[in-house]
């Protein structure tokens, strides 16, 4: 067999990489145990004590806060004869007791108790069997782990991508970013399709068309984006950016266009509370941004949204779409209206994401046809760029997908 890491070849990807579950696990152990993985967002853990269960690669995780307020991320296994510790979605806690026999670990991941222990022997230290704990650091408010004990920084790995954080996180108008629910699905297929899709405009018009064909005239007009001067964009270490709505990229400039119809009522009512300049920054901010952020390996921040990809094995991933909203004293008006419109396009009923889920399983089932054949990636490809960080593209080419799969072959090679 060809060596993994050849399997890219700059503008195209075998099919293997779709189907083969020997690559699966070289991308667990190469990608998901080596770099920064997204785990949560600080809003879903606000208080000492509280938790929630996610996630790296395949190993099921905890991550919570400690008494001092310090964010901790541990595998959620016993260390006795590793039984899951927590099995609810999210919670408070005081210590982690294990179900099975009753180990007890601390917040911080420390065995605290271990019932009767006469029976080990002097020889047993609790200070030896601690949780596994992995190093998290954060950045805007989003939480990443990494198995690796040493290595570049968070800040480092983000590289040209922290500046559009900071431009994601607008969408909070000077109101705390929170997360505001979730909802969570899986599809039949590999985790890189849905890699691929956060950076593809190319697909919209066409899968999107229920879409499109749901909007006011106004707004599918900004949604016809690629016929506009919108781009994508190579940031470094497998992270893109897609600009669809290239005026949409600051939320906070040029607040004195017109209001667009579809906020204008929403407009009304936030008058009642707040003077004009800040109705049109928290009217702008609903929307959320005009931009989809890929963040290699598993976060996409797209409009004023979360998608979060979890892989489960080589032909299935889960999916979990994030809505986001004001926190702290946010417009409660202006947050049922940014949950209407996730609704409307990423929402389980929605007419967006049920038509993406739709041909992702198809690609899935494709690959199975020719699996010599190779996934073109080659769209708007110049000569020069080969994914490199800084390269550009007209907002359909596959410029995003590019860097993320050169990234994807850096770290695949031994
Ligand atoms: S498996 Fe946890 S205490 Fe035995
Ligand atoms: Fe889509």
């Amino acid at each position: 067999m060809t060596d993994i890491p050849d399997l890219f070849q700059g503008d195209r990807a075998h099919t293997s990489l779709y189907t083969d579950p020997e690559i699966f696990d070289t991308e667990m152990e190469r990608i998901f145990y080596r770099t920064w993985v997204w785990v949560a967002h600080e809003s879903e853990i606000p208080d000492p004590g509280d938790y929630l269960t996610t996630h790296v690669g395949l190993q099921p995780v905890i991550v919570n806060r400690d008494r001092d307020g310090e964010i901790q991320v541990h595998v959620n296994r016993c260390r006795h004869r590793s039984a899951a510790l927590c099995s609810d979605r999210r919670g408070n806690a005081k210590n982690f007791p294990c179900p099975y026999h009753g180990w007890v670990y601390g917040l911080r991941g420390d065995l605290r108790g271990v019932p009767y222990p006469d029976s080990y022997g002097p020889d047993f230290k609790k200070e030896d069997y601690p949780l596994r704990s992995l190093r998290v650091e954060t950045y805007a408010g989003l939480v990443f782990a990494t198995f690796a004990r040493e290595g570049e920084s968070l800040r480092e790995f983000l590289g040209d991508a922290a500046g559009w954080i900071d431009l994601f996180m607008k969408q909070g108008a000077g109101f705390p970013v929170r997360v505001a629910g979730e909802h969570r699905f899986r599809f039949p297929g590999n985790w890189k399709i849905q890699l691929e899709n956060t950076t593809d405009a190319y697909h919209f018009p066409v899968v999107h068309r229920s879409f499109l064909d749901s909007l006011d005239a106004q707004t599918e007009d900004l949604f016809s984006f690629l016929r506009g001067d919108g781009y994508v964009r190579s940031l470094g270490n497998g992270h893109s950016v897609m600009v669809m709505i290239p005026e949409l990229v600051d939320l906070e400039s040029n607040l004195d266009a017109p209001i667009p119809d579809r906020f204008a009522g929403l407009a009304d009512t936030l008058r009642r509370d707040y003077d004009e300049d800040r109705v049109r920054r928290i009217v702008r901010a609903v929307g959320g941004t005009g931009f989809n952020l890929n963040l290699f390996p598993n976060l996409a921040c797209s409009l004023s949204f979360f998608r979060v990809l979890r892989p489960i094995s080589v032909e299935e991933t889960e999916i979990r779409h994030v809505a986001l909203g004001m926190g702290g004293q946010g417009p409660p008006a202006a947050n049922r209206m940014r949950l209407r419109l996730h609704e409307h396009f990423q929402g389980p009923m929605g007419f967006g994401t049920t038509d993406d889920a739709e041909v992702w399983d198809r690609v899935q089932r494709g690959a199975r046809g020719g699996p010599d054949l190779w996934i073109l990636l080659n769209r708007g490809r110049d000569a020069a760029e080969a994914g490199r960080p800084g390269s550009q593209g007209d907002v359909s080419a596959e410029t995003g997908m590019r860097a993320a799969y050169r990234m994807w072959q850096r770290m695949m090679t031994p």
